[in-house]
């Protein structure tokens, strides 16, 4: 079991794709032009989101590795994926996919990235991806990551991790405190230690360069508006609840500040895309 519900993540998809930087992503097509087969581990990839967003920049003949600690997202990826693709084909724990000119072979790993990164990782992967999962792990992991990532020389792209920027419409006099204590709640462990948070694409990209990587970073923030308006109600109920868990904001105040009807927020990302050093 996880945080994540599948509902969560049917609900934040649309906003994911499109908020992904397309910079970012066309730089990582133009690494990997003419790469046939390509290997791909996507880690904490719950439904499989990702795959239906970073598939289509990459070649005709792909390998995914699908990993996540938790069973039923692996599982309710598997529909997922095939109503999204033209065709399929397999079952079980291996699938394979057709879309346009493209075969996309998938495998599914349950695993805990916290309990095992090797295992989780497994043999060197051309390409190491992940969507908003790096400001659930902690700064030491950071370092660990990149160097089991440096050792396979793999490259990494991972997109819409957290950055802390957090702008609600309208605003209410208690945003800044309401921010300040739900960071304070993003750092507790998730499973792997304090939780990097906001602090996560910094580290990242610190870290990678500590490695020899090529660096770049985008900005990939949500910007919602009246359209969102049910992802806009489920972020603020969840935002609100970490807080109070907090004890940090009156609970008075947080019962204002949740009760305001909001017709847009602005939620801060940043994608990463880090290549390894030529050899
Ligand atoms: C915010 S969700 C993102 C899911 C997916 N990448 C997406 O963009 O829709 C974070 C995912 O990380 C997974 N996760 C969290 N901690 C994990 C761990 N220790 N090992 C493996 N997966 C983990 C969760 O189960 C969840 O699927």
């Amino acid at each position: 079991m996880s945080a994540f519900s599948a509902d969560w993540l049917d609900l934040r998809e649309p906003v994911d794709h499109r908020s992904r930087n397309k910079g970012l992503a066309q730089a990582l097509a133009r690494h990997f032009d003419c790469w046939r087969p390509i290997t791909v581990v996507d880690l904490g990839c719950g439904t499989g989101s990702n795959l239906r967003a970073t598939a289509p920049l990459l070649g005709p003949e792909q390998h995914w590795t699908l990993v996540d600690r938790d069973q039923a997202l692996l599982d309710a990826a598997v529909p997922r994926l095939t109503t999204w693709a033209d065709g399929w084909d397999g079952g079980g724990d291996k699938l394979a996919l057709f879309k346009g000119h493209k075969r996309i072979d998938v495998t599914f790993r349950r695993a805990d990235l916290a309990d095992g990164l090797d295992a989780a990782l497994g043999p060197a992967a051309h390409l190491v991806t992940a969507a908003a999962l790096f400001d659930l792990v902690s700064a030491p992991f950071i370092g660990r990551f990149t160097a089991a990532l440096a050792a396979r020389k793999s490259a990494f792209y991972t997109v819409l991790t957290y950055d802390g920027d957090q702008r609600w419409t309208p605003a209410h006099p208690a945003d800044a405190a309401m921010t300040e204590a739900f960071h304070n709640h993003q750092g507790r462990d998730k499973g792997f230690g304090p939780a990097a948070g906001p602090a996560a694409p910094d580290l990242l990209s610190e870290s990678f360069a500590g490695a020899h990587y090529t660096v770049r970073e985008a900005d990939s923030a949500w910007r919602l508006t009246e359209a969102d308006t049910a992802l806009i109600g489920d972020l603020a109920q969840g935002f609100a609840a970490a807080v109070a868990e907090t004890g940090a904001v009156e609970a008075a105040s947080i019962a204002s500040w949740r009760a305001l009807a909001r017709t847009g927020a602005v939620v801060g990302h940043t994608d990463t895309l880090a290549l390894p050093p030529l050899r």
